[in-house]
């Protein structure tokens, strides 16, 4: 049918230039010795072609528009070929313009523009026809993956043309996959691969495949969240660096491990706890309210899931009250711990002045009346009158002496 169609329309055309060349031969320098201007056109699958022809001088000679089959689609503005997706823009002897909706991959190739002069002169204009990519596919996934199995995951996109590139983000960092593209039929099926050994890192990592193609202005992306099983790992962690007797004490066993691990198990010294009111037990926590020297030990916390069992330990060494190597105390005291000192410090100079007036006034009062007693004792013993005692060398000097001393 089209083969017939076509041909009658060859046969139009060529009798129609041959009509047109023969009557006006004098008039048809105007469109003698030009070519037609045609442009390569690039279309996006599923989009719309739209494919211009021109002349700068013409004297009514038709313009032909023919696919890469040779089929010819419209010449002027008469259609030839029934396809409901190509229509015609505007036919005029300058210019002959149609478009072609929804193009597929196929109608890719070399289009004809021919002017009906003798001999025809002809202008071949490419059609470009880019595949979009499908949206990316990631495969490969096991969830959750055990720490150190081997996982490759697999990012495919089918249906780019030419084909597109498929790049691999860990977090937003750039990793570089292995590639593989196959041709299906006039498009491409592109795939990446990422093969590695999954690390407890790797749990919640994003990995995200980005397919680029000049065909999207923005890249395809899918993201993918590692959910990664490994075995637990236990720290446990102290309330006070230096724990006195008498303070209020904790255990934080911290532990990450995925699934949680469950439940944290204590002991002491390889042990029960000993069963006091003062050691209470709280999931990760174990509490001491009040600390006392019998508590010293080795505390261990142990947890587990189904990929193991992990524990840790804590020697506990319980300090004496207000123990003075305990000098990082003063920290944890800061604020208060300078006014205890000075209050403490004022308190003691003031005590140690007092005791030492009341000694000195003590002795002194003591002294005064001691000596006033032995002078008159000695003055007696010494000599027989006052008078006597009095010019005494020796008295007077004992005298002298006791003074000095009453006086320093
Ligand atoms: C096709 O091109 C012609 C001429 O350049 C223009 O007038 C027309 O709007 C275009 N049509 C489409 C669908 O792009
Ligand atoms: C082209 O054809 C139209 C009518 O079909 C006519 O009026 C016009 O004069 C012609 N022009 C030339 C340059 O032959
Ligand atoms: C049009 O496309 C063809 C085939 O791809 C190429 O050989 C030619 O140079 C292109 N012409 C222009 C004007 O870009
Ligand atoms: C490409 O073709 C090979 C061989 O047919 C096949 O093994 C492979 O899976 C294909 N790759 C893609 C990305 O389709
Ligand atoms: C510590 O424990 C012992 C024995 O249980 C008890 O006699 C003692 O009073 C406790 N000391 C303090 C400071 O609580
Ligand atoms: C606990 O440690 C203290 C040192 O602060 C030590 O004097 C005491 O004997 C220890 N008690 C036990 C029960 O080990």
């Amino acid at each position: 049918m089209i083969v017939k169609h076509n041909l009658i329309f060859i046969l139009y055309s060529l009798c129609a230039s041959v009509f047109k060349v023969a009557g006006t031969k004098s008039k048809a320098k105007g469109g003698q010795g030009q070519f037609p201007i045609t442009q390569n056109v690039t279309v996006v699958e599923g989009g719309t072609a739209n494919m211009t022809c021109r002349v700068d001088y013409n004297d009514n000679t038709s313009l032909q528009w023919s696919n890469p089959a040779q089929q010819t689609l419209f010449f002027g503005d008469k259609k030839a070929l029934r396809d409901h997706r190509i229509e015609l823009v505007r036919a005029t002897s300058q210019e002959l313009t149609i478009t072609i909706g929804d193009v597929s991959l196929s109608d890719e190739g070399l289009y004809t523009c021919s002017l009906f002069t003798m001999p025809v002169k002809t202008t071949k204009a490419f059609l470009t026809v880019l595949g979009v990519p499908a949206r990316p596919e990631i495969t490969g996934f096991t969830k959750p993956a055990m720490e150190r199995d081997i996982i490759t995951l697999t990012c495919s996109t089918s249906g780019s043309k030419p084909a597109a590139n498929i790049r691999w983000f860990r977090n937003d960092k750039e990793v570089h996959g292995r590639k593989e593209v196959n041709a299906t039929g006039k498009s491409f099926t592109v795939r990446s691969s990422l093969q590695f050994q999954v690390d407890r890192r790797d749990d919640g990592a994003a990995y995200t495949c980005s397919v680029e193609h000049v065909s999207l202005s923005n890249p395809y992306m899918t993201t993918e969240v590692l959910e990664v099983h490994y075995a637990p790992q236990l720290q446990i962690e102290p309330s006070l660096i230096i724990p006195q007797e008498g303070q209020y004490f904790k255990l934080e066993c911290v532990s990450i491990g995925n699934p949680i691990p469950e439940p944290v198990l204590w002991s002491k010294d390889g042990g029960e706890l000993p069963d006091i009111e003062r050691m209470i037990v709280e999931g990760r926590e174990l509490t001491i309210t009040t600390l006392n020297k019998t508590d010293n030990g080795t505390y261990r916390c142990e947890a587990s899931n189904h990929l193991g069992t992990s524990s840790a330990e804590y020697v506990l060494f319980v300090y004496a009250k207000d123990f003075p190597g305990s000098t990082t105390d003063p920290n944890a005291v800061a604020p208060h711990g300078p006014d205890h000192a000075l209050i403490g410090g004022v308190v003691a100079v003031v005590v140690f002045i007092t005791l030492c007036l009341i000694i000195v006034l003590g002795r002194y009062l003591a002294r005064h009346k001691g000596t006033y007693l032995t002078h008159e004792a000695k003055g007696a013993e010494d000599a027989p009158d006052a008078d006597t005692a009095i010019i005494n060398a020796e008295g007077n000097h004992v005298h002298a002496e006791e003074k000095k001393e009453y006086f320093i």
